[in-house]
């Protein structure tokens, strides 16, 4: 698709709207309390705001109705929502319509290393979670095979991460021909990728066959924290979007990140290469990266992650060094650091890093003792996600909880991906695992 023949189409109802409004000399006797002092933009649904969740019933006509259309139009999508709580609730969003449409359906195939807002979504539904393993800890790529293997008669959806923390990604269209083939829908966290459909190459999991997909477009474009886009590929899950999304959503939701979502429309059909162009910059500072001796795990176009266990270093130790040169990296664990890039990276910031990591070869962030190498936890689990959260329950310090029941989704964040999961039985190794997270108790069930 040829975005820059949008750009006409590419209207800013909710900016204009909000512009508008700010430059009236009108009493506010609405919400805020501060009445414009704190940003004239933020107001709340007056007359003419629409109402994010009543768009379909406000005849569709309002000025979020049209944004919504608008991104929609970019992404490719049948339907795009707008989300001013991120994709944790697009993703509760996406699992609460396929309930709706999965005939009393309760199990979701899906990578073990999700993010919490998946299995805080199963504890809110009810949904009972059947884990496929990815090859390594915390890389999400999950294969076709390895989800095929678990589709059984009350398989409801399939759940994917891709692109995870570290920028591993899915193979989509395959995983897609394996749940269509089946009749299952394939639900896709996308929330790292939003940019991926304006990349080189549109690797968007709406293009690659995704039914719904959540996108957290506040992480790669340029959009305030908390704006996000449910996109929906299937006719059937579109009429009930908005009442799905309005069940565990904010009914005052910021106007602030939906204005910012509406100008992100403009700017993207505006500047139709600029996100390309950054993901290029990106491709060329892996390969400087590269030639200067840092070893690089396979990411996706806006991550670069140093592997830092191969130079016999860790992540945390990269992460400090460049921290000491006013870089802050987006997440460091003890293996791996990862530098994440978006719409707003500069070329400035591009030479700034290139010019640090030259001036400090892998050699200077050398580590003693290196940590062991990371394992998967698995255990049983002794009862669903559900159960084990609304159970009894009380927090236990983490060595005190080997053979119990773990009652929540026990998460370092970031990458906020759970170690353990409500309903599983704590082993040994998780308990050593989450101690040498830092992590000194967490719920158990009683
Ligand atoms: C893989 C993944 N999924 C979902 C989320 C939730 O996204 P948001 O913060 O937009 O709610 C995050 C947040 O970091 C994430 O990393």
């Amino acid at each position: 698709m040829d975005i820059s023949n949008l750009i006409e189409e590419m209207t800013t109802p909710i900016h204009d709207f909000l512009v508008k409004n700010s430059e009236s000399h009108t009493i506010r006797c609405y919400m805020p309390g501060h009445k414009g002092t704190e940003d004239p933009l933020d107001i709340t649904e007056i007359d003419g705001a629409d109402s994010l969740y009543d768009t379909d019933t406000n005849g569709g006509k309002g000025i979020i109705a049209q944004s919504e259309k608008n991104a929609s139009k970019l992404f490719g999508s049948k339907r795009t929502l707008y989300s001013c709580s991120g994709s944790t609730l697009a993703i509760q969003t996406m699992l609460t319509l396929a309930k709706l449409r999965g005939n009393g359906k309760d199990h979701v195939i899906a990578g073990r290393y999700s993010h919490r807002s998946f299995i805080n979504s199963c504890v809110l539904l009810g949904l009972i979670p059947s884990w496929v393993y990815p090859e390594e800890y915390l890389c999400a790529a999950v294969t076709p095979e390895s989800i095929e293997a678990k589709i059984n008669s009350r398989t409801l959806a399939v759940f994917i991460n891709s692109i995870d923390y570290y920028g591993g990604m899915s193979n989509i269209s395959a995983i897609a021909e394996v749940c269509h083939s089946h009749g299952i829908p394939l639900l896709v966290d996308n929330a790292h990728g939003a940019y991926l459909k304006f990349a080189p190459v549109d690797l968007h999991p709406m293009t690659l066959g995704a039914d719904m997909c959540a996108d957290s477009a506040h992480k790669t474009l340029p959009v305030l924290t908390g704006g996000a886009y449910l996109h929906i590929a299937n006719e059937k899950y579109c009429a009930m979007a908005k009442e799905a999304m309005a069940l565990t959503a904010t009914s005052s939701p910021s106007y602030l990140i939906l204005d910012s979502l509406d100008r992100c429309n403009r700017t993207i059909a505006e500047k139709p290469f600029h996100i390309a162009e950054i993901c290029n910059k990106v491709t060329a500072l892996k390969r400087h990266c590269a030639d200067m001796g840092y070893v690089l795990s396979q990411s996706d176009y806006m991550k670069v992650t140093f592997d830092c266990a191969a130079v016999h270093s860790t992540g945390f130790a990269m992460a400090e060094m460049l921290k000491e040169f006013g870089i802050e990296c987006e997440y460091a664990d003890e293996y791996r650091c990862v530098l994440l890039f978006g719409s707003g990276s500069t070329d400035v910031d591009f030479e700034t890093i290139k010019t640090v990591l030259r001036a400090n070869t892998p050699r200077s962030v050398f580590v003693r003792d290196l940590p062991s190498p990371p394992v998967h936890i698995r255990t049983q689990t002794a009862c669903s996600p559900a159960k084990a959260y609304f159970s009894g329950k009380v927090r236990l310090p983490v060595m005190m909880t080997v053979g119990k029941v773990c009652a929540g989704a026990v998460a370092p964040c970031p990458p906020g991906i759970p170690l353990i999961m409500p309903g599983e039985v704590v082993t040994i190794d998780a308990a050593r695992a989450l101690r040498d997270k830092g992590i000194a108790d967490i719920p158990i069930v009683v």
